[in-house]
C-alpha cells in the first residue's frame, strides 16, 4: 500500500470538518471509543476521527479527502458484525466512516413493492417502514434492532427466513454506491428485468465495504402473513429435528418460514442470563426445534398444519413435547427464547464461534461430528450449536469449559476453528455462513477460496480500489 500521512494529519481533519460540520466529526477518543470496538470485543482499534455524513454528497466529499491523503475508510454501520468486520486497526491511521445520520426511508411504494431506504436505516425501522404499508420487509435477525441496511447489505445477512426469502442479496433490486475514489454510483434502479452488463449491485452486496460503501438501496418486499403460528419443540435429537423440518416442508412447503434448532445448552444459558425468559415446554430438553409457518393467504389454517404434522411427529417420537403460541405475546417470547442466544452465551463467558454451513441433510452428521471433535480437543468444553437448521447454518459455537479462564480459552480458538473447519470442509460446506470474513477469518481465505476464486477477488478489490484504502485488512488476506 503507498505510503499514508499520519492519521492526525491537522489538513486531512481540517478539511472533513468542513464537509460534515461539527456534528459530523468526532475526536476525542471518548467519543470515537464506542465505534472502535466490535459487538463480540474481540477488537480494540483506534482512530483519529469518526466521521459522521448527513447524505451521500458528503459522505462522496469525504471518501475523495480520504482516498487523495491515502488514508484508509472503515465503514460502520450498526456495529453488530461478528467478525469485526467495522472495527478500525489498532495502529490509529483508519478513520471511520458511520452511516448512523444517513437513515431515512425515502420511499415505500406497495404497488411495485419496494422500498428505498439509506443505509443508515436500522433494519426494523425498515420492516416497520414495510409493515405500515402493508408489506413485509423479509429478513429477519436477532441484532435487527441495531444493525443497519447497509451493514446488512455488505455482509449479506442471512438470518432467521433465509429459507423461505434467501439472505439479503435475494432483497436487493438497486444500490447507490460510493467507490473508492468518491465517485457516487446511482444505481437505484427498481427493476426486476435489467440485463445490461455485470451486475455491479451483487459485487458490493457481500463485500463487507471492501469495494466502497453502500449508501442506500433498492429493497424487495413481499406481500405481509395474514397467519402466523409458531411453536417450541422438545426433540429427542438434531435428526429428529430435521426430520421434523422435512415433513412440514413436505406437508406445505409454502407455509414455512422459519425452522431454527438450538441445544439444550445454549437454552440453558438463557434462561439463566435473559431476564423474562421462561420454558413454555414441562421438562428441559437436550434439543429444541423451532417452527414457524407463515402464509399471505387469507384462510389458509396453519393451525391446522402445525397440528397435524407436531400429532404425527409426537406418535412417531420425534417430538417429545410442544408448546404452540396461542398469542402474539406468546409468540414474541418463544422467539426471544432463540433470539437471545448470542446475548446469553456472552454473559455466560467466552466463546468460539463458527458460523458454518453444510448442505441441509448434513446437518446431524456436523453437529455429531463437530461435537466430538471439540470434546476430543478439549476435554469439557461446552458445544452450544443452534441456528438456521432450516437453510443448513448452524452456529456451531464453543463455550469455555467451567473453571477455566476466558484467556486460556480463547487462546484455544484457532485449533477450535480448526477441528470444525475440518468437519465442515469433509461435509461440503463453508468456513463462514452469513457472518462474513471480516478481520476474523482472511487467514482462511487462501485454503477455501484461493486458485482463480481468491485471484479474481484480489484483481476485482485492485481494480476498483487501487490504492487499498477502503476497509482494508478485511476479507482478503
Ligand atoms: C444468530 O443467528 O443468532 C447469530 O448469527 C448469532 C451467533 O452466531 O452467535
Ligand atoms: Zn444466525
Amino acid at each position: 500500500m503507498p505510503d499514508t500521512p499520519l492519521p492526525t494529519d491537522l489538513d486531512l481533519l481540517g478539511a472533513l470538518g468542513a464537509v460534515v460540520g461539527e456534528r459530523g466529526l468526532l475526536t476525542a477518543p471518548a467519543d470515537t471509543a464506542p465505534y472502535c470496538e466490535d459487538w463480540r470485543r474481540l477488537y480494540q482499534g483506534r482512530t483519529p476521527a469518526v466521521v459522521r455524513p448527513a447524505n451521500t454528497a458528503e459522505l462522496a466529499a469525504v471518501v475523495r479527502l480520504c482516498a487523495g491523503h491515502r488514508v484508509p475508510v472503515v465503514p460502520q454501520g450498526g456495529n453488530t458484525s461478528m467478525v469485526g468486520g467495522a472495527t478500525p486497526s489498532e495502529d490509529g491511521r483508519q478513520v471511520v466512516v458511520s452511516l448512523a445520520r444517513m437513515n431515512r426511508v425515502r420511499s415505500v411504494d406497495a404497488l411495485d413493492m419496494t422500498m428505498v431506504a439509506e443505509a443508515g436505516v436500522p433494519w426494523r425501522a425498515a420492516q416497520d417502514a414495510a409493515a405500515a404499508a402493508e408489506c413485509l420487509l423479509p429478513l429477519s435477525i436477532s441484532s435487527e434492532g441495531t444493525a443497519q441496511v447497509g451493514g446488512i447489505l455488505s455482509a449479506n445477512a442471512g438470518g432467521n427466513n433465509t429459507l423461505r426469502y434467501g439472505n439479503a442479496r435475494d432483497l436487493v433490486l438497486g444500490l447507490e454506491v460510493v467507490l473508492p475514489d468518491g465517485q457516487v454510483w446511482d444505481g437505484l434502479r427498481a427493476l426486476r428485468k435489467d440485463n445490461t452488463g455485470y451486475c455491479l449491485r451483487q459485487l458490493f452486496v457481500g463485500a463487507e465495504g471492501t469495494l466502497g460503501i453502500i449508501t442506500a438501496a433498492v429493497l424487495k418486499l413481499a406481500p405481509r402473513p395474514m397467519e402466523v403460528e409458531v411453536a417450541l419443540c422438545a426433540v429427542p435429537s438434531v435428526a429428529a429435528a430435521s426430520e421434523l423440518c422435512r415433513r412440514f416442508q413436505a406437508h406445505d412447503p409454502a407455509a414455512v418460514q422459519a425452522f431454527e434448532y438450538m441445544a439444550g445448552a445454549g437454552m440453558g444459558f438463557v434462561l439463566r442470563h435473559i431476564p423474562g425468559a421462561s420454558l413454555p415446554i414441562g421438562e428441559p430438553a437436550a434439543h429444541y426445534a423451532l417452527v414457524e409457518l407463515a402464509t399471505p393467504r387469507k384462510g389458509a389454517r396453519l393451525r391446522e398444519t402445525l397440528e397435524t404434522v407436531l400429532e404425527a411427529a409426537l406418535e412417531d417420537g420425534l417430538v417429545l413435547d410442544a408448546a404452540l403460541a396461542e398469542s402474539e405475546a406468546q409468540r414474541q417470547a418463544i422467539w426471544k427464547l432463540r433470539e437471545e442466544h448470542a446475548e446469553a452465551q456472552k454473559r455466560e463467558g467466552a466463546s468460539v464461534k463458527n458460523d458454518v454451513s453444510v448442505p441441509v441433510s448434513r446437518v446431524p452428521d456436523l453437529i455429531e461430528q463437530a461435537t466430538a471433535a471439540c470434546e476430543a480437543l478439549i476435554p469439557g468444553v461446552r458445544a452450544v450449536p443452534f441456528g438456521h437448521l432450516g437453510d443448513g447454518n448452524i452456529h456451531f459455537n464453543l463455550e469455555q469449559p467451567e473453571g477455566w479462564e476466558a484467556a486460556a480459552f480463547l487462546a484455544q480458538s484457532h485449533a477450535i476453528m480448526e477441528a470444525v473447519n475440518a468437519v465442515v470442509a469433509r461435509l461440503g460446506g463453508s468456513f463462514s455462513a452469513e457472518h462474513g470474513v471480516g478481520r476474523l477469518k482472511p487467514g482462511m481465505m487462501p485454503a477455501w477460496r484461493g486458485g482463480a476464486e481468491l485471484d479474481a477477488m484480489r484483481r476485482i478489490k485492485a481494480a476498483l480500489d487501487p490504492w487499498g484504502v477502503m476497509n482494508p485488512g478485511k476479507v482478503l488476506p
